[in-house]
């Protein structure tokens, strides 16, 4: 036997050497290298529950502690020799331990399993990514308020089926989307409370017969409790499917405000531009001014959703307790939290960034019979049963469409030829300026519930920050 074959902790039983094509095949160093930082919190705390349960001795567990110090510093500084060899970050440093403090070193693994060790770095790591996750999320959330409280009484032609519909603020456009982070957010909190469970003294998949002590790591991990069953916890990755799973939520959203974006600014609309700073050019074309930016928000969804229903995937054939499969499930995850980090990193300054083509957008409501549905909820107001109402504005229109005239430039005759209900007050109506006066119910997109709901995340996020 080598060196290399010697440094296996399990080399006990087995007679050959690993085949170098299988070691290279199963190998994950290079992937799970980034749970380090986790798996040393873990093994401080579990070294600390040993030496509380009589397992190791006081000096045994300063020595790890030691080693697990220089461990950090050698990760931190680039100086931690990682080997290959050593098939994953969890037997890497448990290796290093052993060169730094010797026959203390080989105590740390007492009644623990890389089933228990993966599945409690992986949680302390998908437990943080949900706090970074949230407070840039409440960063985005901040630039949409400031701009709806800037925009608050600014229209411009709000669409279903990318028609025309109704006038919109850009205020209350805006707090569309602190709504849907909002519930990104709750989604994330509930995550947090859900899986405050460590998994560290389940073993391989049954505990052990040692007297471990499962609820003290727990708590100077920080988690809420212990497993309450080592079988599930050594198997579960419903955390890390759920966070990824919040995470495709989330970039769904992201990519819908790209698109919106992408959709403003376009040619053809060019309601808004983005400054130069936060866009790219052609390698050909001179004149271009690109969006790449909000090109690559949606593609990274589509990247994010690739990777949660990989991990679904996953674990879909897998029989219940750990199984080397889940070993892939990591490339899904750090690709996804890169994929996530970088465009909540990019979205506040486009929100912050983007200004109004003013002229643009004034033409734009002219067209599209955006107060039809007002003049009709009017008629409402003079006892109009609705369907007759939408049918009498609906020949308005088509005489509109004719004679090429907007509903503003219809007189008071011609309208009251057609919906006789019409009084002198109808003109005050059609303007657009009384758009946002004449809406007063809560959520409505009329100044009183803009308002309301600025004051509303104004008092949450000052709650959170
Ligand atoms: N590298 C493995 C993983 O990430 C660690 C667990 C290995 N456990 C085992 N019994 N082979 O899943």
């Amino acid at each position: 036997m080598n060196e290399k074959q010697k440094k296996k902790p399990w080399a006990g039983r087995f007679k050959s050497e690993l085949d170098p094509i299988v070691q290279k095949y199963t190998r994950s160093v290079h992937v799970d290298r980034r749970l380090a930082p986790y798996d040393i919190q873990g093994s401080r705390a579990h070294v600390r529950m040993l030496a509380a349960q009589g397992l190791v001795t006081s000096r045994d567990e300063e020595q790890i502690l030691r080693a697990l110090g220089q461990i950090e510093e050698e990760i931190e500084s680039g100086q931690f020799p990682y080997r290959d060899e050593l098939e994953d970050i969890h037997m890497n440093i448990e290796y290093r331990l052993q060169e730094i403090a010797g026959e203390a070193g080989g105590r740390i693994h007492t009644g623990r399993s890389r089933n228990d060790q993966v599945a409690l770095d992986l949680k302390m790591l998908c437990l943080q990514t949900a706090i970074g996750w949230r407070a840039q999320i409440l960063e985005i959330q901040k630039v949409l308020l400031e701009r709806a409280q800037e925009l608050k009484t600014s229209l411009f032609p709000g669409w279903t089926h990318l028609q025309a519909a109704q006038p919109l603020s850009w205020g209350h456009y805006l707090l569309a989307f602190g709504e849907m982070l909002g519930r990104d957010d709750r989604r994330l909190a509930f995550f947090q409370e859900l899986h405050s469970t460590s998994p560290l003294g389940a073993g391989a998949l049954a505990g052990s017969t040692l007297p471990l002590d499962p609820e003290r790591s727990a708590q100077e991990l920080g988690f809420a409790a212990s497993f309450a069953n080592s079988y599930d916890v050594v198997g579960d990755r419903d955390f890390l499917l759920e966070l990824l799973q919040i995470a495709c939520q989330l970039m769904l959203h992201l990519s819908r405000l790209a698109e919106d974006f992408l959709y403003f600014s376009s040619t053809a609309v060019n309601w808004i531009e983005l400054p130069d700073s936060l866009c790219t050019g052609s390698s050909m074309m001179p004149q271009k001014k690109n969006l790449d930016v909000l090109e690559l928000a949606r593609g990274k969804t589509a990247s994010v959703l690739g990777h949660a229903t990989a991990v679904a995937c996953l674990i879909k054939g897998l029989p219940t307790s750990y199984h080397r499969d889940l070993q892939q499930d990591k490339e899904h995850l750090f690709a996804t939290i890169d994929a996530v980090i970088g465009t909540l990193e990019v979205i506040p300054l486009v929100v912050s960034g983007f200004q109004i083509n003013q002229e643009r957008v004034q033409n734009a409501m002219k067209q599209g019979f955006l107060m039809a549905t007002d003049l009709a909820e009017y008629l409402v107001t003079r006892g109009t049963p609705f369907r007759v109402a939408h049918e009498r504005v609906g020949k308005l229109v088509a005489y509109c469409l004719e004679e090429g005239l907007t509903l503003e430039q219809l007189s008071l005759e011609k309208l009251q030829e057609l919906a006789p209900e019409c009084g002198p007050e109808v003109r005050e109506v059609l303007k657009l300026e009384s758009f946002l006066r004449r809406r007063w119910h809560k959520g409505s997109s009329g100044l009183v519930s803009i308002e309301q709901q600025i004051a509303h995340w104004g008092e949450r996020i000052g709650a959170l920050s």
